[in-house]
């Protein structure tokens, strides 16, 4: 006997009755659907029809059940034996795992010395910008007759003559390795001086940015960025000391963690997306999701900037071994043209990205809602919305200087030179994204 549009409550759903008997109970969504099945005392066994085998058993673990059976019913075909219908598929990838040796720790800074020694190398030039200079200073004491000089006039987006300067520098001084403390601008300067000069290059970031870990370069020239490729780059060894993120103010650490937070996310729906980058983008968006909140709660918490850190040094390595999509496309045309600050427009852009992609890349951004706390690919752009409320961040992009007409014109800029994206670039949509970003609006 069949009861349709049962409630939960009747007699027939809430007691061992002998059937057989089937209730039907409608439910909108995941959670309504456990609170039902959960609402019974006599769950003693349960089942699941699905197409989705990472929603299915996210359910199964939450059913107060002492078996609950799951029916992968899309995967089954003539001639498959049942265990194979469970198997997920598995594409074909490749995978490239960089050299870089990391050293990660509390008061690691004090490795230094050691890790040059590591290298072999003798004469560092350090380099900071000129707000660091004084951590500069710092790390030439620690390293006393290893240190050839400071060098504090790193800038944002490397311009052509600063490079040039620097890279006379550490000729001048005989240096034989660069030592890159602070954030991405100052490693980029350092990637700079080894494109030319091959010097190998120890990284200490002190934000989450994650240029450390890519074998990506950038530099200006007439205003105009360049950016490309090349393993001398590549960092020997980066030290990850969360202690050094600690002047790192609140709302910059908020902004800069949204920015590796956009690097997983998007290393998750990559065209050359992989197992292990898929694993470590979920872990990445986990920890900086987890941590961010409490960097920006106290910005000395040395749990939250550990686990921030962490988080972010899983996205960098997202960013240096896949390729990047829609959103770092919007966020390159947004720094290119209209100079919104890096981080800024990284972390107002990512929820409208991502809701952009969420059917095209349903599977890949169901992961991201997990490791956000939410179970669907379209709750993706309002849990990272949500997000960004929760960490004080600006959520307009009007308030960091996108002028009136700049949705439509970086619609436009981004068209015409599309990076791979899971949902091919629609000038229309991508406008009205941006448009809404632009007022600060949760994606829609
Ligand atoms: N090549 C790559 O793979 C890659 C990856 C990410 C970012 N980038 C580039 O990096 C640049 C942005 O880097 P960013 O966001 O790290 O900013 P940034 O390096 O420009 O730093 C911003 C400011 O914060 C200061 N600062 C950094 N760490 C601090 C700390 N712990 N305490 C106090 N002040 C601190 C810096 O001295 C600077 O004044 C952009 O040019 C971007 O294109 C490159």
């Amino acid at each position: 006997m069949v009861f349709i549009e049962a409630s939960p409550d009747d007699r027939v759903c809430q007691e061992e009755v002998f059937g057989p008997f089937v209730t039907v109970v409608r439910f909108s969504t995941d959670q309504e659907a456990l609170a039902i099945a959960n609402s019974t005392e006599y769950g003693l066994g349960s089942g699941l029809w699905t197409q989705n085998l990472a929603r299915a058993h996210k359910m199964a673990d939450a059913i107060h059940a002492g078996m609950c059976w799951v029916n992968c019913y899309k995967r089954r075909r003539e001639n498959r034996s049942a265990l194979q219908t469970l198997r997920p598929v598995m594409n074909p990838f490749v995978y490239q795992s960089l050299p870089t040796r990391v050293v990660f720790g509390w008061g690691k800074l004090s490795a230094l010395a050691e890790e040059i020694e590591r290298l072999g190398a003798r004469r560092a030039l350090i380099l900071t910008t000129p707000e660091q200079q004084a951590l500069g200073e710092q790390v030439a004491t620690l390293l006393g007759d290893r240190a050839a000089g400071v060098y504090p006039k790193a800038v944002m987006h490397v311009p052509l003559e600063v490079a040039q300067a620097a890279r006379v520098e550490a000729a001048r001084l005989d240096a034989d390795c660069c030592v890159a403390i602070g954030g991405g601008s100052t490693i980029g300067l350092g990637k700079a001086i080894a494109m030319d000069s091959g010097l190998p290059i120890v990284a200490i970031p002190t934000t989450y940015a994650g240029s450390e870990m890519t074998s990506i370069y950038g530099l200006t020239e007439n205003r105009l960025k360049k950016t490309g490729r090349d393993p001398r780059v590549l960092p020997k060894t980066v030290i990850y000391d969360p202690q050094l993120t600690l002047t790192l103010p609140a709302q910059i650490s908020a902004c800069s963690g949204m920015n590796a937070m956009a690097h997983a996310v998007e290393a998750l729906y990559a065209q050359d997306a992989n197992p292990i980058i898929g694993f470590m983008a979920e872990e990445s968006i986990r920890s900086l999701a987890l941590a961010l909140p409490g960097v920006v709660n106290d910005p000395n918490d040395p749990d939250a900037r550990s686990q921030a850190l962490y988080g972010a040094w899983l996205a960098g390595i997202c960013l240096g071994s896949v390729g990047m999509a829609l959103h770092h496309k919007l966020c390159h045309t947004l720094g290119g043209t209209f100079n919104l600050p890096h981080a800024q427009a990284h972390a107002i852009v990512l929820p409208h990205a991502a809701h952009y992609n969420r059917e095209a890349a349903a599977g890949p951004l169901q992961r991201a809602a997990r490791a956000l706390g939410g179970s669907e690919a379209g709750e993706v752009g309002a849990l990272l919305y949500a997000l960004n409320q929760k960490l004080g961040i600006p959520l307009a992009l009007a308030d960091i200087g996108l002028p009136e007409n700049g949705p439509a014109e970086a619609a436009q800029i981004a068209c015409a030179s599309p990076y791979y994206n899971p949902r091919p670039f629609e000038q229309g949509p991508i406008e009205a994204l941006l448009t809404r970003a632009m007022k600060g609006l949760a994606p829609a």
